[in-house]
């Protein structure tokens, strides 16, 4: 029998890192997670484990030490890298600019030097749909010239930049996906979005509403030019997100195709769309107050898709109702977090 290839999953532990072990467990991969529990909870180790029923290999240490990155590989003979650990809240990135830009690009750079070192050239990087900052013409297309708009948004575009540098010298084969926004989680909802830090985006806030944990939603703006005045996002299945991860390693193992892809649905949904849609699966009135726009927010983003099922084959398959019936299954099963 063939040795399964081990994958280092970095920030592994994480909202996307987590439910992509699984896809990757169940497509014949090893993966092998590389997380200092930043922005995660030690919790995601048991119950991975406990859905896998067997032992995870796990590293616990910062990538932006360059010694543990190094260990990491020393101890594991590793085929291919996909890198999720990053700061990722816009707002906590423009009060803390260097601390973000240090850990997004340090670990980058850590991570790459040592798969020059280690002979390994496959890497899939956790990208975002904010490099196309407040583009106006939708879909967004890969080709849309990039613009940050805030600190993590430019970590987000020098990382991509850094491994543009590195394709000749380190003779790096690379995938960038630029997501949207995950939503939902794993079918067992064993595994979910419950990070260290408040919870800013907006389906787990509808999931607080809906428990009774939050008396309202609070909604950013309301007159947007939008269908409905309200702000307009691409949301995609975790598990969606998560098949699309196995597509690019795929891609990546038999080719060097070096490139961006969006991982989106294709459509957008406004929020008060989202209420309603969250109200008919839960059965709950979501009460909400109109709030100011908050600085940073575009109006309305959707992805361009065809690239993705061009060149990965892949495309999303669950719809918004099921999108919102996976976030409320989390909530109803875990109404404490992990
Ligand atoms: N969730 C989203 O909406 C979204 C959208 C677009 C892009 N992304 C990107 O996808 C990636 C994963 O996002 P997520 O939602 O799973 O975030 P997350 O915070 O849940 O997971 C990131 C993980 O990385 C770990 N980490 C961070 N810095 C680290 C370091 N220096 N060393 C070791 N571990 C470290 C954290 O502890 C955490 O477990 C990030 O790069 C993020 O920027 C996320």
């Amino acid at each position: 029998m063939k040795a399964k290839k081990n994958v280092l999953l970095t920030g592994g532990a994480g909202y996307i890192g987590s439910h992509t072990f699984l896809s990757l467990i169940e497509n014949g991969y090893n993966p092998i997670i590389i997380d200092n529990f930043h922005n995660s909870k030690k919790e995601v180790i048991n119950r991975l484990e406990h859905i896998i029923k067997c032992k995870i290999n796990l590293i616990e240490g910062d990538i932006c030490e360059r010694e543990i990155v190094l260990k990491a590989f020393e101890k594991f003979d590793i085929s291919s890298v996909i890198h999720f650990a990053a700061f990722k809240s816009v707002e906590e990135s423009v009060t803390k600019a260097s601390y973000y830009l240090s850990n997004n690009i340090i670990g980058l750079l850590n991570i790459i030097e040592a798969m020059r070192i280690f002979k390994c050239n496959k890497i899939v990087f956790s990208s975002s749909a904010c490099v196309y900052g407040d583009k106006e013409e939708m879909p967004v297309s890969e080709d849309t010239h990039r613009k940050f708009v805030n600190p993590y948004g430019q970590s987000k575009i020098i990382c991509e930049d850094i491994l543009e540098t590195y394709k000749n010298s380190a003779d790096l084969r690379y995938l960038i996906l630029r997501y949207f926004n995950p939503i939902g989680c794993h079918e067992s909802a064993m595994i979910g979005e419950d990070p260290k830090s408040e919870l800013s985006n907006l389906m787990p806030n509808i999931a607080q509403v809906a428990i009774g944990k939050k008396p309202y939603l609070e909604v950013f703006g309301n007159d947007y030019n939008t269908i409905d005045g309200t702000g307009v996002r691409d949301y995609i299945h975790i598990m969606d997100l998560a098949d699309g991860h196995v597509a690019a390693l795929k891609k990546i193992e038999i080719e060097g195709v070096n490139t961006s892809i969006n991982l989106g649905t294709g459509k957008g949904y406004s929020v008060f769309e989202i209420i309603r849609a969250y109200e008919k699966v839960s059965g709950k009135k979501i009460e909400y107050k109109l709030c100011p726009k908050r600085s940073g927010d575009v109006p309305i983003i959707f992805a361009d898709i065809k690239k993705a099922k061009k060149v990965l084959n892949w495309n999303s398959k669950r719809d918004i109702i099921e999108m919102c019936r996976s976030s409320w299954q989390w909530q109803l099963e875990n109404p404490d977090g992990y």
